[in-house]
């Protein structure tokens, strides 16, 4: 299939982008590449086809989405934190921008849209594994954002014929994951312990996250490639919770340098406990099995050591 990723040169993007050339997808990426130069593609040079631009641009989207099958889009301007003190923002930069592309997707004639959304917010600070039957209930403007998103491609189906999938992912965490932004307290510990800094670790036994490994994400996802008419709304993480001192535990027995760390308290914008009953998107996979989190942690931590020498 001919396939755009919107945003696939970030860190779930560049993974989605690698598990579809591996399917033998004809694979196309519209990046900011703020960088001017791929971050994490340069390995498919000449295997994938790069659309420098903004995606809120009207003639780059329309160049991007001609004559694509399918898209996947991870294009974000902001993260959770971000967010909880700047609504217009999150609004103006994620809202408006995302519901012009679904719609010239549609125009365009693509057939599926596959969206990302917060497994770890749209359902709002509930406990218990929450499963898509649960009412989402957002209190962060990134989820209420991405909720209203979901809804806005449910209304660009009716309108236009657009399919869709939605995957709430819960904590994602894996090799290129960012290391400037708040978001991903992997990364942001990774990158801590390399520049010699202390872990702020925030919060205690009682908070608990769902944390699902990058290329399990990318390989679940292609579960949309199987029907192109077909729209769902799946959640994406384990089920599994991890407390942030079972994680500094896990940290503990993996990052084979000294560190330091110090306890904050839990901040307004956290949820306490966040898991994702994913049994419905699983259902599709017989014999799956998430990976590790111990395995993939040291894996991460090898990455980022390899990319912090190379910098
Ligand atoms: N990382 C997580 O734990 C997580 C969890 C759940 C959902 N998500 C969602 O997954 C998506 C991707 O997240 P990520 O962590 O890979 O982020 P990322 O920042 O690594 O990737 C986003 C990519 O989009 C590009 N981009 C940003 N604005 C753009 C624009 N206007 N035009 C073109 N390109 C633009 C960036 O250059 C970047 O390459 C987001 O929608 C996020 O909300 C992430």
């Amino acid at each position: 299939m001919k396939i755009l990723v919107a945003g696939g040169d970030g860190f779930l993007g560049s993974h989605m982008v690698d598990r579809l050339v591996e399917d033998g997808h004809e694979v196309a990426v519209l990046d900011r590449f703020p960088d001017n130069r791929t971050r994490h593609l340069g390995h498919l040079e000449g295997r994938v086809r790069l659309v420098p631009g903004d995606r809120a641009a009207r003639e780059t989207a329309a160049e991007a989405l001609k004559g694509q099958d399918a898209v996947y889009d991870f294009v974000c301007a902001t993260n959770p934190a971000v967010s909880w003190n700047d609504i217009p923002l999150e609004i103006e930069q994620n809202l408006l921008p995302a519901v012009q592309f679904f719609e010239m997707a549609a125009e365009a004639g693509v057939r599926k849209l596959v969206f990302v959304s917060s497994g770890g917010t749209v359902y709002g600070p509930a406990e218990g594994a929450a499963d898509e039957a649960r009412v989402p209930l957002p209190v962060n403007p990134y989820g209420i954002v991405k909720l209203a998103c979901e809804h806005f491609l449910r209304h660009v189906r009716a309108k236009r014929g657009l399919a869709y999938d939605v995957y709430r992912v819960a904590n994602a965490y894996g090799p290129r994951q960012s290391v400037t932004s708040a978001q991903g307290v992997v990364a942001v510990w990774m990158r801590r312990i390399l520049d010699g800094e202390v872990l702020q670790v925030r919060g205690d036994e009682r908070t608990v996250r769902d944390y699902v490994f990058v290329k399990d994400i990318a390989r679940l996802m292609t579960h949309s490639l199987r029907d192109l008419s077909s729209s769902d709304t799946f959640n994406l993480g384990t089920g599994k919770g991890t407390s942030i001192v079972d994680l500094l535990e896990i940290f503990r027995r993996v990052v084979d340098v000294p560190f330091r760390f110090e306890r904050t308290p839990r901040g307004p914008s956290d949820a306490t406990v966040s898991t994702l009953d994913s049994r419905k998107l699983l259902q599709h996979y017989p014999g799956f099995r998430f990976s590790d989190l111990e395995d993939k942690v040291r894996e991460t931590w090898q990455d980022f050591r390899a990319r912090h020498r190379c910098a």
